[in-house]
């Protein structure tokens, strides 16, 4: 019999999606070109990459290692990485997957700990301040529920306000030590 809890869940991912217009979408290969290139146009690379190569912006080294930490994640949580990551695409009812402007990404990581579970975001530049980022990040708790997350964790600097103002409107509580801001979820 179906589970009425996850029939549940997918009414409210549902609502979300058609309320907001941003929907997450598996990083396929083609997803992946868009995704690689709205990154180039839109984000720093320190916005989207660790510091793979000296220096603040894009470098061949730094798009492969993009191409290829998506790739890797693909099997999903329960893949060797224990991650999976999403595009997050503006969403219109009724398109396909291949369509529809991808305007950043998000992931989510189990991190060992029983129901552990830790996240990150970035989103293009013109995407910002609208709104985008909260809904992704809604949908992607949705998503962490279902994969049986007790609490979710994401790291910040006190300097990005966007992220730590987005964390704490959704309710995650967080610690600031130095510069660093640990933002933690407990999922009901
Ligand atoms: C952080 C980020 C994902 C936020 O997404 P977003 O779509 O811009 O955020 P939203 O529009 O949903 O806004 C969420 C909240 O943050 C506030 N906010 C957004 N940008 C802000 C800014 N620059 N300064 C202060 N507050 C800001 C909004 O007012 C809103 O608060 P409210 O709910 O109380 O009104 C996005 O700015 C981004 O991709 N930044 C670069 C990468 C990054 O820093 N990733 C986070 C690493 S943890």
């Amino acid at each position: 019999m179906a589970d009425p809890g996850s029939r549940a869940r997918r009414r409210e991912r549902g609502r979300l999606e058609a309320l907001v217009g941003v929907d997450l979408r598996p990083v396929a290969e083609g997803v992946l070109s868009r995704l690689v290139a709205a990154a180039l146009e839109g984000a720093s690379a320190d916005e989207v990459t660790p510091p793979v190569t000296p220096g603040p912006g894009w470098s061949p080294e730094r798009v492969e290692w993009l191409r290829a930490f998506h790739r890797d994640r693909r099997a999903g949580l329960d893949g060797p990485a224990g991650e999976v990551t999403w595009a997050v695409v503006e969403f219109a009812p009724g398109e396909d997957q291949d369509t529809g402007r991808v305007l950043g990404s998000v992931r989510l990581r189990r991190t060992g700990e029983p129901g552990g579970f830790e996240t990150g975001i970035w989103l293009v530049r013109d995407a910002r301040g609208r709104g985008v980022g909260t809904t992704a990040v809604r949908l992607l708790l949705e998503r962490a529920r279902e994969a049986g997350a007790a609490t979710v964790r994401a790291d910040t600097t006190t300097g990005n306000a966007g992220a730590v103002a987005l964390l704490r409107a959704l309710g995650f509580s967080t610690t600031v030590q130095g510069e660093r801001v640990r933002a933690e979820l407990t999922l009901g």
